[in-house]
């Protein structure tokens, strides 16, 4: 087991060379296509004045530009400690340091412990949990008005892609595990607090979900 709180091998997967990569990235380029939609997608359903919660937000990008356009604050969940001086550094950088809060927890296994926001968000994070309905589940229980997040395809080439990349991780001797878990299933369980569909995108690498509360 790793550290207080991360299932195990996150801390060396999820360590400060991931960090610097996504840091890297997003001071050259800025977000990656998937991202971009999903902060688009969160402004078209109303992002002024909203509180966001994103869970697995790694350096905080997504939250970044989600505070340029309006959003009041936001809270970062990460399981790993290896992001916080680079997130601190752009968000200084953005000038949004204040209105950042990071804290390190699995919602899934303590989602008492995080007050609801109006909107929730996971990008790419969904594949890299094994258990995807206590996840999606607790993030449905905490977003009032919008939950986004995105995951790989199920298809046979996802599959054969995780199951190499598992064969991968074992033989390194590592006990990290990417997942394609079921849409259908993903789905039920981020439709358990009585969000509905409001937003579904078929990518070829990122299917993108959003799930709105039917009286916003
Ligand atoms: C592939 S990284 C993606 C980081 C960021 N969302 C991005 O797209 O650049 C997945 C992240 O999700 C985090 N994560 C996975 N399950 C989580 C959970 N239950 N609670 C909080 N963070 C989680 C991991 O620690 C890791 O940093």
């Amino acid at each position: 087991m790793g550290g207080c709180c991360e299932p195990e091998g996150y801390d060396t997967m999820f360590g400060a060379a991931f960090s610097r990569r996504l840091t890297r990235r997003y001071r050259r380029r800025g977000l990656d296509r998937t991202a971009r939609r999903i902060v688009d997608v969160v402004a078209e359903n109303g992002v002024e004045g909203a509180s966001v919660l994103e869970v697995g937000g790694g350096v905080g990008a997504i939250q970044l530009e989600l505070l340029r356009r309006g959003a009041a604050r936001t809270t970062n969940l990460e399981l790993v400690e290896a992001y916080e001086a680079d997130a601190a550094a752009l968000a200084r950088e953005a000038g949004v340091a204040d209105r950042v809060t990071r804290r390190r927890i699995d919602l899934a296994r303590s989602p008492e412990a995080v007050e609801p926001h109006d909107v929730v968000v996971l990008h790419r994070v969904v594949c890299c949990y094994p258990d995807h309905q206590a996840l999606l589940t607790a993030a449905a229980a905490h977003a009032r008005r919008l939950l986004i997040f995105s995951h790989p395809p199920r298809n046979p080439f996802s599959r054969a892609a995780a199951t190499g990349e598992n064969l991968l991780f074992r033989l390194r001797g590592s006990p990290f595990r990417t997942y394609a878990h079921p849409p259908d299933a993903m789905m039920a369980a981020a439709g358990t607090s009585g969000l509905e569909l409001a937003y579904h995108r078929r990518g070829l690498a990122w299917h993108i979900v959003g799930l709105a509360s039917p009286t916003t």
